[in-house]
């Protein structure tokens, strides 16, 4: 370990019958709270025929009724709180593509134990006294960006509270100011290296030492092929308003191989997308949590429709996730088969001649879904040139060999995919239209 490196907390290196116990405790005590407190709870609880007093152990879990957004939305915008909206100190909410917004609130302490699962999460990336995060993860209502602030804040770094977007000054700023982290979603690291390049500096030779990506799916190979653009190590931060914001789970850096779970504070459970039954560690299948020390907005049982496994514990005695690569609202259904963006992203990342700036579009000829994808051609090489129709061509034969679908490419020039500035948009669906 790095003779400078922040201390762990003790829970990060208790044995799992203490943190096992710990949990049992916390999840006892949340039940009851929400039970008592918030109606929604109450109700959900009573219609399931279970009451907080039959959680006797963390396998009585599964007794309890699922929350989903639906849940959130249904009682838009404060119907699930468990405290009176006057105890809140912050409101976020995401934005959904329909409809309402989800809304959920903190009291002071929730607030706190958020800072310190993102301060535990930027320590796990590999945060030294001394080192200036920057931040560009969006401010607002959405909770990267101040989930993140606080969290560096906490660790007794120096924070650059930037936010998404004017990517030119972004660079400028990292380089001026000597930032040694960067917390960003990595469709966005993307954009700020092209603009490294645009402004003629190496990323490689940037101040930037570790980059703490999450808020959307990313693949391994997208880890390999930033890591080496920006000569950083890049580590994977989970999370979800709904359970808390950013810092639910974060990789270590000595071990890189997943998020671990702040499993202190957020009981995983991994179930079968149809049936609802939990399976066990180890197996795929949808990520649920419940929180175990929030106060207001407990949630229990949330369906985040994000699909991993749970494994066991390296850098950390807690469980794991494997990194996730897809959401069940990313996945494509062409004639059959499915499709995550990921998969497709995996199989662009091996051609040289193609840059990882991408999406899957959608249409529909009669009963027949499509897929088109589009992407771009990296900077040296001409979109209509032989190598770039070759890399084309490979790679409509390599999603087919394995992922097994027929798809169109259509090749585009440098900056001819829409830019995000926070999560990517994957798939653009022109099915309906
Ligand atoms: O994206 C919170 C966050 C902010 C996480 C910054 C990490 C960094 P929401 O907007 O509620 O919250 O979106 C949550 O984003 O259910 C996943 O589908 C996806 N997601 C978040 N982190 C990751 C990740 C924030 N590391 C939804 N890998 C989640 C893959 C992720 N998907």
């Amino acid at each position: 370990m790095h003779p400078q490196a922040f201390p762990l907390e003790p829970i990060e290196k208790a044995s799992i019958d203490e943190l096992r116990s710990l949990q049992l405790k916390r999840l006892q005590s949340t039940l009851q709270n929400a039970y008592a407190h918030s109606p929604v709870y109450r109700a959900k609880f009573d219609a399931a025929g279970v009451h907080p007093d039959d959680c006797k152990s963390l396998s009585d879990l599964a007794k309890f009724p699922f929350t989903t957004k639906a849940d959130l939305r249904d009682s838009y915008p404060f119907g699930m709180f468990a405290v009176p909206r006057e105890q809140c100190a912050r409101i976020h909410a995401s934005s959904g593509t329909t409809g309402k917004p989800t809304v959920v609130g903190y009291t002071l302490k929730d607030i706190d134990t958020w800072a310190t699962v993102v301060a535990r999460s930027i320590r796990a990336g590999g945060a030294r006294p001394g080192d200036m995060v920057h931040v560009s993860y969006g401010y607002g209502l959405f909770t990267g960006g101040l989930g993140a602030h606080y969290g560096a804040e906490k660790l007794g770094l120096t924070v650059v509270p930037f936010g998404g977007g004017q990517t030119e000054r972004q660079v400028q700023l990292i380089q001026d100011f000597q930032s040694n982290i960067i917390m960003v979603t990595p469709s966005y690291m993307l954009a700020i290296a092209d603009e490294y390049e645009r402004q003629g500096i190496d990323p490689k030779t940037s101040p930037l030492r570790i980059g703490i990506f999450g808020a959307e799916p990313w693949t391994n190979d997208m880890r390999v092929a930033i890591e080496k653009r920006m000569g950083i190590d890049a580590v994977d931060i989970y999370g979800l308003s709904e359970v808390m914001g950013p810092g639910v789970a974060s990789e270590c850096i000595e071990t890189k191989d997943g998020p671990t779970i702040w499993e202190d504070h957020f009981y995983p459970e991994i179930i079968h997308p149809e049936t609802g039954e939990p399976v066990a560690d180890g197996e795929m299948g949808e990520l649920v949590f419940t929180s175990l020390t929030k106060e207001a907005l407990p949630i229990i049982r949330y369906r985040t429709r994000d699909l991993t496994r749970l494994l066991p514990g390296t850098a950390r005695s807690m469980r794991r996730m494997e990194k996730i690569t897809g959401r069940s609202d990313d996945m494509m259904i062409i004639r059959g088969v499915n499709v995550f963006p990921s998969q497709i992203e995996e199989l662009i990342l091996k051609r040289p001649e193609l840059a990882p700036h991408y999406q899957c579009v959608l249409t529909r000829e009669g009963p027949l879904d499509n897929l088109k994808v589009v992407v771009e051609t990296t900077a040296g090489t001409g979109q209509d040139s032989t190598e770039a129709r070759a890399a084309a061509k490979l790679l409509q034969h390599e999603i087919k060999v394995y992922i097994g679908s027929s798809v169109e490419i259509e090749l585009r020039a440098e900056g001819g995919v829409e830019r995000s500035q926070g999560k990517a948009k994957r798939v653009v669906d022109l099915r309906g239209k």
